[in-house]
């Protein structure tokens, strides 16, 4: 048995393919980050015409370090949802072509389903196989923080969630993104706080939103606090003020957004996994790649925590591969008239 994944929903172009026990035998990324860090953010219409020229070639490659021959793929998995319409519509379409070429059967894979099951994925030496077990006679609680998505939801059964929060305004990696350009550092904005804040001063902190009652985050109004006390510390508006600017200073800034966004991603996450008595709690998507967020998880949670390794955490085509292999068993399929969903939810708000 072996599925192939693809993912075109934002800015990576990917392909990945598992075996029926869910090992990665490829995982094939073409990342659009250096088209897109030039204008500060994902531009939409860039990304679909960039995903046109890359999905044959991530492809190819994909079945060439897999060392399989197209002939032993038994169905495709794509990414249908939620996501950018023109991104998704390129590996829609390239997914129904293939699928029909070889002849095999089609299946539509939710973005954030993929990033949950990317913990699922089998490498020689993860630990998240005592997750596994659990499914469908405990509960596991699953962090979706990316670019795009900061949801909390509980895995009742292999492809049954239910969505207990979500964020009101910002995603936390958007959070992370919008930070970074004030303190005028790169985009994508996470990786480049994480750097800067490491071994960075401690100065008085900012506000956390705790959104009490719920299991909801925000995080506007920490972004807001941001601007204002990058404005009150001269490291915004950019121009002759930042070359001005001591690093420390940014430095201390970039440590003390990123702790209060842990923080609060963190507790709530931990109280609402032990409220629900879940087996364990489960933190992906592109946010995942966080050391301070997977660190303080760890050390917070009197739970099990499973966090997949890095290359599992980012958009790529073997979390959605892996949640085709999930899906598959469930005997679900897909026909020709599949069409993106920009707008996909996971589970139903409680
Ligand atoms: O899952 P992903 O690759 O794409 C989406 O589906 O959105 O997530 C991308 C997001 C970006 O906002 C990026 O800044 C953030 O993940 N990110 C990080 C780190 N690495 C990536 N945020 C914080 N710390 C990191 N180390
Ligand atoms: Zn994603």
């Amino acid at each position: 048995m072996i599925i192939l994944g693809i993912e075109t929903s934002c800015d990576e172009t990917s392909v990945g393919l598992v075996d029926g026990d869910g090992f990665a035998l490829a995982n094939v990324v073409a990342t659009q980050v250096d088209v897109h860090a030039r204008y500060g953010g994902i531009v939409p219409e860039v990304a679909s015409r960039q995903h046109v020229l890359d999905i044959r070639p991530v492809c190819e490659q994909a079945i060439l370090e897999s060392g399989i021959d197209w002939s032993d793929i038994d169905a495709v998995g794509v990414t249908y949802g939620p996501g950018l319409a023109g991104s998704l519509i390129t590996g829609l379409n390239f997914s129904k072509a293939l699928s029909s070429a070889i002849g095999v059967p089609l299946i539509g894979v939710n973005h954030l389903e993929g990033h949950v099951y990317g913990a699922w994925i089998r490498t020689q030496k993860n630990d998240l196989q005592t997750f596994q077990q659990y499914v469908g006679e405990k509960l596991i609680m699953c962090l979706i923080v990316s670019g795009g998505h900061t949801e909390l939801v509980l895995l009742e059964d292999h492809g049954r969630f239910r969505l207990l929060g979500e964020t009101r305004d910002d995603a936390a990696g958007e959070a992370f993104d919008k930070a970074a350009r004030v303190l005028g550092l790169r985009y994508p904005g996470g990786p480049e706080i994480q750097r800067v804040a490491q071994n960075a001063p401690t100065i008085e902190s900012l506000p956390r939103a705790w959104m009490k009652g719920t299991d909801d985050f925000s995080f506007s109004g920490l972004k807001t606090a941001t601007l204002n006390r990058a404005r009150s510390l001269g490291i915004y508006p950019q121009g002759n003020s930042l070359k001005e600017v001591d690093d420390t200073i940014i430095a201390g800034l970039a440590k003390a957004f990123q702790d209060s966004a842990v923080d609060v991603l963190v507790t709530k996450t931990v109280e609402a996994a032990v409220r629900e008595d879940c087996a364990g709690i489960v933190l992906v998507g592109g946010v995942a790649a966080n050391k301070a967020l997977r660190e303080t998880l760890v050390k917070k949670s009197p739970l099990p925590v499973g966090i997949p390794p890095f290359e599992f955490c980012t958009d790529n085509g073997a979390m959605i591969a892996m949640a085709g292999l999930i899906n598959y068993r469930l005997g679900r399929r897909d026909q020709w008239d599949l069409d993106v969903t920009p707008n996909l939810r996971i589970g139903s708000v409680i």
